[in-house]
């Protein structure tokens, strides 16, 4: 079966019968045969009942994937193939379901298979049971204690490369789901021995080779330690230090991680290492003889470093603890007196020494492993134990150790008696079920030849060790054979029975176990039971500095050698070691019947364990070596009882209530007898008869098969019971939602119609509203109507009278107005009558008298009204206003003098309202309408522009200021840029020209200095053209006697204000000499230029020229100066 094909393939391939309840014929061979044959197939476990036997198969099988487990989760344990996994989940669910305690008790002998099988339930406990983060912490933690424990307890013997070197059961405990919430471990007695010494072939503790092989160099150094196993005696003596199966290195790392994960500290962690490495250290010291002075035997330590490094590890002086090793303290008569070892004393003294670092060491680790996995909450729990106990042992030489393991193992056997062999027989007797004895061998002779108080072995070895003077092994033998002569189970050389056997050596004893003879060699029985430890060591380790170490020696703390451990000793008053500590073998018997009481109280379950061949060999099963097992085992005596016997039993109410739900007269409940309850279940299931057996309180059922029927019936009914009840509920709940939405839908539906209703009156109201304001509407337009007719009609009426009334009072009016003409025409034609009868009468009169006075009368009148008229449409004061009133032609030159008068009038008027500046300004420029007016053609465009003088605004200038205060021409008239014509060849310059009230100044405009000055008086006349031209001459007077400027001639100038510089000069000329200086404008002049005459002519229609100034163009040939224009 290379793979793992699934239970059903496995169910279909079984081979042989899996039950060897079933066998036939029930013989021994073919219960081993039938073994074989599974065996051979692979098929390791095979049930007796419900007892598990398992075949060691040494190899891997895919039997224990987690698939193969959810096959067998769950399961009834016929269902499928016998399996650890089967029993495994009948004790948990049990556990779990039914509230009962279990154990699972696994025997066998060494390499048979048990730690394995203790594995393989915690795994599957640790897949089936409950997640969750601190569930699998728990877990993880009780899983990982086994690497940890296995490392230090177990061991490579001959028979098992990874033996368990002690005993241990583990409680894990669960809460009421079924979830692991920690465990208790218990030891039991490790084979300390080991530590100093191994039989060839075998090796120490794994933890050793583990630490050299997997700690990382830095750390085997702080440990002081080397790599290599060979180097340590307590490692190379046996000769083994390599096992192929075993990969220490690696396990070192698992055990690291191990400790880390259960909760170990680092420093805790470090201190374990230390105590294993001074274990090593330790068991490398060695000593020379010396003889003393005294002639006593005494010994020095031969390798002082040695021992120096472990008391550094450890942290004591390197001479207490060589002290401890070499001398002891005797106490004679109260006196304290030090004795040396001797070389093998102090041999011994080293190895007792370190068995008892690393026993203690052992328990401190278990003890530390506890309080980490212990449950921390004090909820109730349901326990499963699982034994794995070391099997039973025969060696060559068979020495205490193997006492103490063999009588365990008879302890269990006992156990397995009890509840198997014997109590179920003795519980058919006792409820008075028919029953044929099976015959079995109880060997509870043997444990009482062990254990017995005061007689038993135990006993009488601790009466010899307590017994003072000089006890030796050999005293000892002689107590047993004086006391156990008689025992069938007991032999020695001395006894008379045993005088010509060979086989048994003189310093040994035999016993008959269960399981074989095994001869025990008396030498050590009184030392190891003793379990002492010299007093110096104790003290030496106390006295340590290492934490751990002290811890493990508490006995160590009286005298302390060293003040430090004074100190401590007065903090820690522990009294224990001033009394005998209990020996090993009472302590052992002591906790193996603590464990058995602790079995008994529990469910067991049984694995069977069973070892095929001597040599550890996969495929090979030597059928002596396994009929040997299975008879002491007891295994066919178990199938006889099981087969005779009834599988199960229950008490009728526990039945009862377990399956009242098979028949309807017991569901739901039962009031009557019952046994009568029982009977009606059994009877509705058609059990026959010789299936069953009423015992006085309980009910036996023959076969499993019946159980697992009832088991299915109950589940299938349960099914049904619950598809009932989910039935019931559902309808129920569908119902209570069914009335639910019952009434919903009547509230709903009230509403809705609450709702349309409202939705329908609100229409009809509305619809009503509307033909009730139609009908309204309609009669207040048929009233309206009635109204507009009555008002028309009135209106009507109104408007006939209306026109009646003006109709009449038209006729009345021209009547009236007729007369009233009638009258007026009478009295026009009165008048015309009397005006003609005056006038008849007067006419003569008339013309002499009243003509002339009528006709003056008449032009009074008109006259009157022609002035009155004037007066009342006079025009306004401006003196520009030309609108005047008309007048009749009569008067027209009155009204045009009248127009003249008022004109004048009102000009004198404007002219007092001017101020000096103005009348000046006017003055000025009625003196320019006198010289220009239609004579000079760009007159006109210069009226309406004032004459503002100093266009330069050179009045506030300082060069000018200079100038006028040399030449006092402070009253400055006229200031611009001129353009003179130079009179030689008729060249335009622009020259600034100043006019005064005394004088002409010519400046040059650049560098404001004065080219020359003219007095004003030396002006004589002036010539313009009437042309459109800006020029004017000015000609100066005839010079008189040097008159320096008069003989330069004369000159001309062009400008814009031409105009105002002619006007401004004539006036300043007036103002000067009284006289106005004539100008002349004519389009010809004559000119006195220096000494030459020129005749100066200005001539229009000349083409290409700029308007303006200069606008001209000046040409002079000799005595004509031909000024161009346009
Ligand atoms: N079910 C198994 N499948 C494979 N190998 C097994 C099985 N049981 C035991 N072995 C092998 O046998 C060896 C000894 O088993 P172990 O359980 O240590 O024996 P015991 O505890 O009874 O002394 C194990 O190291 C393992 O190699
Ligand atoms: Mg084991």
């Amino acid at each position: 079966m290379a793979l793992h094909l699934g239970a059903q393939y496995i169910l279909e391939h079984n081979v042989g019968i899996s039950d060897a309840v079933l066998l036939h014929p029930l013989t021994e061979e073919a219960f081993i045969e039938n073994i074989k044959k599974r065996f051979s197939h692979e098929q390791i476990y095979t049930y007796i009942g419900t007892v598990v036997v398992s075949v060691n198969p040494y190899k891997k099988l895919p039997l224990y994937t987690p698939e193969v487990i959810e096959e067998y989760r769950s399961r009834n344990i016929y269902e499928l193939p016998p399996h650890i996994y089967a029993i495994s989940d009948e004790a948990y669910r049990s556990m779990r379901d039914r509230n009962l305690d279990q154990c699972i008790i696994i025997s066998g002998e060494s390499g048979a298979g048990k730690t394995e099988a203790s594995k393989v339930i915690m795994q599957y406990v640790a897949q089936v049971s409950g997640k969750g983060r601190e569930i699998d912490r728990v877990k993880e933690q009780l899983l990982q204690s086994n690497p940890v424990l296995e490392a230090f307890g177990n061991a490579k013997t001959l028979r098992n490369d990874n033996s368990s070197r002690f005993g241990k059961y583990m409680d894990i405990e669960f809460d009421f789901k079924g979830d692991p919430i920690g465990g208790v471990i218990t030891n039991y007695l490790l084979e300390k021995s080991r530590v100093a010494s191994q039989i060839p072939g075998e090796r120490n503790f794994h933890i050793f080779y583990q630490l050299l092989a997997g700690a990382d160099p830095t750390f085997l150094e702080t440990l002081k330690l080397s790599p290599k196993p060979e180097n340590y005696g307590f490692l190379n003596r046996s000769g083994c230090i390599k096992v192929d199966a075993i990969d220490d290195a690696k396990d070192f790392n698992m055990v690291k991680t191990g400790m880390e994960v259960i909760g170990f500290y680092r420093t805790e962690i470090t201190e374990v290492f230390q105590l294993v490495a001074s274990v090593l250290k330790l068991g490398n010291v060695e000593f020379s003889h010396r003889s003393n002075a005294d002639g006593t035997d005494g010994c020095d330590i031969s390798n002082t470093g040695e021992i120096a490094e472990v008391a550094q590890l450890l942290g004591c002086l390197e001479q207490n603890l060589t002290n401890a090793l070499t001398q002891r303290t005797v106490e004679v008569k109260r006196d304290k007196v030090k004795t040396d070892f001797s070389v093998a004393g102090a041999v011994y003294a080293r190895d007792a020494l370190c068995k008892a670092i690393y026993s203690r060491l052992f328990s401190w680790l278990v003890q530390r492993i506890n309080d980490s996995i212990k449950v921390k909450t004090e909820q109730t729990r349901k326990v499963m134990g699982v034994l794995d106990i070391y099997g039973f042992e025969v060696f060559q030489t068979n020495r205490y150790e193997q006492f103490i393991i063999n009588y365990c193992n008879e302890k269990l056997q006992q156990i397995f008696i009890e509840l198997t062999l014997k109590e179920e027989q003795e519980e058919y007797i006792r409820e008075g079920i028919e029953w044929i004895h099976v015959d079995y061998f109880n060997n509870a002779v043997i444990c009482d030849l062990i254990e017995k108080n005061n007689v038993g072995i135990l006993a009488l070895l601790d009466e010899q060790c307590l017994l003072p003077g000089n006890v030796t092994d050999k005293t000892f033998l002689e107590k047993l054979n004086q006391t156990c002569k008689d025992h069938p189970h007991f032999e020695s050389r001395t006894l008379k029975k045993n005088q010509s056997d060979r086989t048994l050596p003189h310093d040994a004893f035999r016993l008959k176990h269960y399981a074989g003879n095994v001869t025990y060699k008396v030498d050590g029985f009184i030392d190891k039971n003793n379990d002492l430890l010299y007093r110096d060591l104790s003290q030496a380790m106390y006295a340590c500095r290492h934490n751990l170490m002290k811890k493990l020696f508490p006995e160590g703390y009286h005298k302390a050698l060293d003040t430090q451990c004074l100190v401590n000793s007065l903090r820690n008053p522990s009294q224990k070691s001033l009394k005998r500590p209990p020996t090993a073998g009472s302590q052992f018997k002591a906790s193996v019947q603590e464990l058995m009481k602790n079995l008994l109280s529990k469910n067991p379950n049984y694995i069977r364990c069973i070892k095929p061949n001597d040599d550890k060999q996969s495929g090979t099963l030597d059928l002596e070596i396994v009929k040997h097992q299975v008879r002491y085992l007891g295994l066919m005596e178990n199938i006889r009882v099981k087969r005779a016997g009834y599988a199960y039993r229950q008490i009728y109410a526990q039945f009862l209530y377990r399956y009242k739900m098979l028949a309807d007269e017991t569901w739901p409940s039962w009031h009557g007898d019952v046994v009568e309850g029982v009977k009606l279940i059994l009877a509705n299931q058609k059990i026959q008869q010789d299936e069953i057996a009423f015992g006085k309180s309980k009910l036996f059922i023959r076969n499993p098969k019946t159980l697992f029927d009832l088991e299915e019936t109950r589940r299938e009914r349960m099914h049904f019971l619950a598809t009932l009840i989910q039935k019931v509920w559902k309808g129920h709940v569908k119902r209570e939602h069914f009335l639910l939405m019952k009434r919903s839908q009547v509230v709903i539906s009230s509403r809705f119609r609450g709702f349309y209703g409202q939705k329908q009156y609100k229409k009809k109201k509305a619809a009503t509203l509307l033909l009730q304001c139609c009908t309204r509407r309609w009669k207040a337009r048929k009233v309206l109507a009635e109204l507009k007719h009555e008002k028309r009609c009135q209106l009507a009426a109104t408007d006939i009278q209306k026109h009646y009334r003006g109709w009449q009072a038209r006729k009345l009016l021209a009547e009236l107005k007729h007369a009233k003409r009638m009258e007026w025409a009478a009295r026009v034609i009165h008048k015309y009558y009397l005006g003609w009868k005056v006038r008849k009468n007067y006419k003569p009169k008339f013309r002499r008298i009243a003509g002339p006075k009528v006709a003056r009368f008449m032009v009074v009148a008109l006259k009157r009204k022609f002035l009155l008229n004037v007066r009342d449409k006079l025009p306004s004061l401006s003196p520009v206003d030309n609108k005047w009133p008309s007048s009749p032609k009569m008067y027209k030159s009155a009204s045009d003098q009248l127009q003249v008068m008022h004109h004048k009038w009102r000009c004198r008027k404007y002219r007092r309202k001017l101020s000096e500046a103005q009348k000046y300004t006017l003055r000025e420029k009625a003196t320019a309408s006198d010289i220009f007016k239609d004579k000079k053609v760009i007159y006109p465009e210069s009226v309406p522009r004032p004459f503002k003088g100093d266009y330069l605004n050179i009045r506030g200038d300082m060069k000018w200021k200079k100038i006028h205060s040399l030449t006092n021409d402070i009253n400055l008239v006229f200031a611009d840029l001129v353009h003179k014509v130079n009179r030689a060849n008729g060249k335009i310059v622009q020259q600034l020209l100043v006019v005064s009230s005394q004088a002409f100044l010519v400046i040059d405009h650049r560098t404001m200095t004065l080219k020359y000055r003219i007095p004003i008086e030396f002006i004589e006349k002036i010539s313009l053209s009437p042309f459109q031209d800006k020029l004017a001459v000015f000609h100066m007077k005839k010079p008189e006697n040097g008159d320096r400027f008069a003989k330069k001639g004369d000159f001309i100038i062009g400008n814009e204000h031409i105009i105002e510089i002619v006007t401004k000069s004539s006036l300043c000329v007036k103002n000067k000499t009284n006289t106005m200086p004539e100008i002349s404008i004519s389009p010809q002049c004559s000119g006195q230029f220096g000494s030459s005459a020129v005749q100066v002519s200005f001539q229009q229609g000349a083409k290409g020229l700029e308007p303006g100034i200069p606008g001209v163009k000046v040409t002079r040939k000799k005595h004509l100066m031909l000024i161009s224009e346009p």
